[in-house]
């Protein structure tokens, strides 16, 4: 049994990581986890809602429909205070419901289905032999983050989106504002304001000067205002670009530091694309739980859910449940890791996951491919993780080959 609504809070999330364990969950929900698995939490705001963190549980709220995603909903449970500020403010169909959800990422699940991102496969490629070819130019060493694993997603989303990639600095910079659990609600409604302006006007651009881009086309349907389709494109351009970028780096990194497992991978390449649905098990990195709002009572493993609290669904201790994923602390780039949430479960499950990995799978051969003396440029403890921010990573990988 796991305690009612009246039970005094006990962890307070998002939790920090152990010092030393950087590829693991914080201890505190893991012990969640074993001990009690749908428990009561703390914000930062010191409201409190329920944290749900085994794989079952989890796929149980994100694919019921009596836990909603709507963000206006009064108790839903922020992450941060710049998210709490700019609710109600250009709403994204992440955080709505059915039937505005559906309406919204129906007009795109055609730009990102199988066929059509496999289709991009040689365009990825070559970006990623470009991007190798000018950070090994004359050079043994150089920062992975802002040569190869960054500008890589950003230059295909930009490309899918009809974003001009001149303009990568400023939506980068307003990327990492929304996404730090560190930013002043301020901070992050004038990040989010610049940046819907800058797609409005982008938006307003097509209308004049058509291409073939995803941009171009909502205009094209009519069915949207620019207020609309800068709304979509903000989502996915900052969806787009950050989290694969991360999970380039910090696989790398987590490679690197399991030298038997990066030797299997390199030495039988057909592994790769298991190997990177391994990786996104392990690693995780949208890591402090995927918010919704109970909308009926509910009970969950002998928890009695209220209408309208928060929960949060932690996806990286889901991913690490010893019942779905026997040895689950350890990597294996041999398993059948097809199982993991990463990319969440349900209706909102990730629109962009066929593309996230069409770019890791090629980034990681290419890269391993490529640099067969790759190793890290830096003590291990002096690597800066991103402990500050809501999609895990490192803030840089120094590396040598
Ligand atoms: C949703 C993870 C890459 C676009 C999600 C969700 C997760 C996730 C966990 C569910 C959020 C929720 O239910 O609250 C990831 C990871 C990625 C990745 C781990 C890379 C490794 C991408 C890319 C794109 C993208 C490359 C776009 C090009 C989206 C969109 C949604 C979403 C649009 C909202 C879907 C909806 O609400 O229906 N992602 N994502 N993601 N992701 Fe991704």
């Amino acid at each position: 049994a796991t305690g009612t609504a009246e039970r005094p809070a006990a962890l307070a999330v998002p939790a920090a990581r152990a010092d030393g364990c950087p590829f693991d969950p914080a201890p505190g929900v893991e012990r969640a986890r074993r001990e009690d698995p749908v428990t009561r939490a703390t914000l930062w705001d010191g409201s409190s809602c329920w944290l749900v963190t085994r794989h079952q549980d989890v796929r149980e709220v994100l694919g019921d429909p009596r836990f909603s995603a709507d963000a206006t909903r009064p108790g839903f449970p922020f992450l941060t205070a710049g998210a709490r500020e700019i609710v109600g403010s250009n709403p994204i169909f992440i955080r709505q419901d059915d039937p505005d959800h559906a309406r919204l990422r129906r007009m795109l699940t055609a730009d990102f289905m199988v066929k059509k991102v496999e289709a991009l496969r040689p365009e990825v490629q070559r970006i990623a032999d470009e991007l190798l070819d000018r950070m090994t130019d004359g050079r043994t060493s150089a920062d992975l983050v802002a040569e190869f694993a960054l500008p890589l997603p950003s230059l295909v989303i930009c490309l899918l989106l009809g974003v001009p990639y001149e303009d990568h600095e400023f939506f980068q910079e307003r990327s990492r504002i929304l996404l730090s659990l560190r930013s002043a609600a301020e901070e992050v409604r004038t990040a989010s304001d610049e940046l819907q302006d800058y797609l409005i006007r982008l938006a307003e651009s097509k209308r004049q000067r058509p291409d073939d881009g995803i941009v171009s086309r909502l205009v094209a349907r009519g069915e949207l205002d620019s207020t609309d389709i800068a709304s979509m494109g903000r989502l996915l351009l900052v969806a787009g670009h950050e989290t694969t970028a991360n999970m380039t780096a910090l696989s790398t990194l987590t490679l690197l530091r399991n030298p038997e497992q990066l030797a299997r991978l390199r030495n039988d390449p057909s592994l790769i694309k298991g190997a990177v649905e391994e990786l996104l098990r392990y690693l995780t990195i949208v890591h402090n739980g995927l918010p919704r709002i109970a909308t009926e009572d509910v009970t969950l493993g002998g928890a009695t859910i209220r209408a309208g609290e928060g929960v949060l669904c932690t996806i990286n201790t889901a991913n690490r449940d010893e019942d779905v994923f026997p040895g689950g602390d350890t990597l294996d780039v041999g398993r059948d890791a097809r199982r993991h949430v990463a990319f969440g479960f349900g209706v909102h499950q990730c629109l962009g996951q066929p593309l996230a990995r069409v770019e890791l799978q090629i980034a990681l051969e290419t890269l391993l491919r490529r640099l067969p003396e790759l190793r890290l440029d830096i003590p291990f403890e002096d690597v800066p993780f991103r402990h500050d921010m809501g999609i895990y990573g490192v803030h840089a990988l120094p590396i040598a080959w």
